[in-house]
C-alpha cells in the first residue's frame, strides 16, 4: 500500500478535530504511533555515513518522509509560506525545522536499524547513563551531513505538526515594541533567541513554548532570578560537569561564549514578559 493512501485519512481526522474542540485556528498534526506496525507499506533502505546518535556507518529501513508529509492538506502551500514542522518525542523532545526543506531533502523515517541483533528491531541509545529505544520511528537524512543544524534527528517520534514559525514560537518570541530605547541591547536579545530556539527549546520552555524534557526556564520563576549570575553559564556550557547523569548535552563544542551571553541576555529579557507567574497564575 503506498503511504500517501494510508496517512489521508488519518491525517484529516486528526486536523478538523483539534480544530472544532478549540475553536482557533489549528495546524496539521500527524499521529504517527502507529506506523511502524502498519502492514504493507512501501519501505525504502537508508544508509548514514556518519550517524549523528550513533555515531559510525548506520544501516535502517524506512518510510519517506516526504510521503508522509505530502499527506498534509495544502502542505505546499504551508512550505512556500515558510512553515516549520516539528516532530514530538515520546520524552517531551521537540525538533523543528523548515518544512519546505524537509519536503524535498530525502528523509527517512526509520522503523528498522539493519544493524540490530537478529529477531530484534533496534540496538539501545545511550543517553544521559540510561538506555532507550528509539522505537516507533527515528528521523535520518542519508544526503545531509550529520552536524548540519538544518537537519533534525529526533527519535522516539509520535506526532509530527506543521505550522507557521508566530504560531509555533509565539510568547516565547521576544516583543521588543514596549522597550523603545534600548535597541543596542535587542540584537543580542534576538541572536540569544535564536540560539535559544535551534539549541534549547528542543528540550525547555519559555513562557510554556517549547519541549519539556527539561524544566521551563522563565515561568512563575525566571532561571536568572534564582541562579547565581556567575554560575549559569557555566552551566549551560557544560551541565553534565554539575549534574552526574545530566539528561543535558555539554554545549563545550557547538557555543561559545559570546552566544551564551546571548542566550542569558534574552532569559534576563523575558523575566519581565512571563505569561504567567507574576501576572496570572500558571496552572
Ligand atoms: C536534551 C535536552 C536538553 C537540551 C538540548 C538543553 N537542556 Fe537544559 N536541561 C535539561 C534537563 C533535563 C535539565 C534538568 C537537569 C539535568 O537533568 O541535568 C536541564 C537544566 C537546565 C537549567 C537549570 C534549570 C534550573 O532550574 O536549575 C538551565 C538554566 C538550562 N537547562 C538551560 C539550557 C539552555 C540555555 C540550553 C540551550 C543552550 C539547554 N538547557 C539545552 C535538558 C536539556
Amino acid at each position: 500500500m503506498h503511504l500517501r493512501g494510508f496517512l489521508a485519512g488519518l491525517c484529516v481526522l486528526a486536523f478538523s478535530a483539534a480544530a472544532s474542540a478549540q475553536g482557533t485556528e489549528e495546524w496539521p498534526k500527524l499521529d504517527v504511533r502507529g506506523l511502524a506496525r502498519a502492514a504493507g507499506l512501501s519501505t525504502v533502505e537508508a544508509v548514514i555515513a556518519e550517524d549523528p546518535v550513533y555515531g559510525g556507518e548506520k544501516r535502517y529501513r524506512g518510510l519517506p518522509l516526504e510521503d508522509m508529509l505530502a499527506a498534509i492538506p495544502k502542505v505546499e502551500d504551508l512550505a512556500r509560506r515558510g512553515a516549520l514542522v516539528t516532530f514530538h518525542a515520546a520524552d517531551g523532545y521537540l525538533a523543528t525545522m523548515d518544512l519546505a526543506r524537509a519536503l524535498r531533502s530525502g528523509g527517512v523515517l526509520a522503523t528498522n536499524d539493519l544493524d540490530a541483533l537478529p529477531g530484534r528491531t533496534w540496538v539501545p541509545i545511550e543517553q544521559g547513563g540510561r538506555t532507550v529505544s528509539p522505537a516507533p520511528l527515528y528521523l535520518v537524512w542519508p544526503a545531509a551531513e550529520s552536524d548540519d543544524p538544518r537537519y533534525v534527528w529526533p527519535y522516539q517520534i509520535q506526532t509530527i505538526e506543521v505550522k507557521p514559525f508566530a504560531a509555533q514560537y509565539g510568547a516565547a518570541v521576544p516583543d521588543f515594541e514596549a522597550d523603545a530605547g534600548n535597541e543596542a541591547g535587542h540584537e543580542a536579545v534576538r541572536r540569544g533567541f535564536e540560539h535559544m530556539r535551534v539549541r534549547c527549546l528542543t528540550c525547555h520552555s519559555v513562557n510554556l513554548v517549547g519541549g519539556d524534557l527539561g524544566p521551563e526556564l522563565n515561568v512563575p520563576m525566571n532561571v536568572t532570578e534564582y541562579w547565581k549570575p556567575e554560575m549559569l553559564p557555566r552551566y549551560v556550557r557544560d551541565a553534565p560537569s554539575f549534574h552526574a547523569r545530566s539528561k543535558m548535552p555539554s554545549f563545550r563544542a557547538t557555543l561559545s561564549e559570546a552566544e551564551i551571553d546571548d542566550i542569558l541576555a534574552y532569559l534576563r529579557f523575558m523575566t519581565d514578559r512571563k505569561v504567567c507567574g507574576t501576572v496570572a497564575p500558571c496552572e
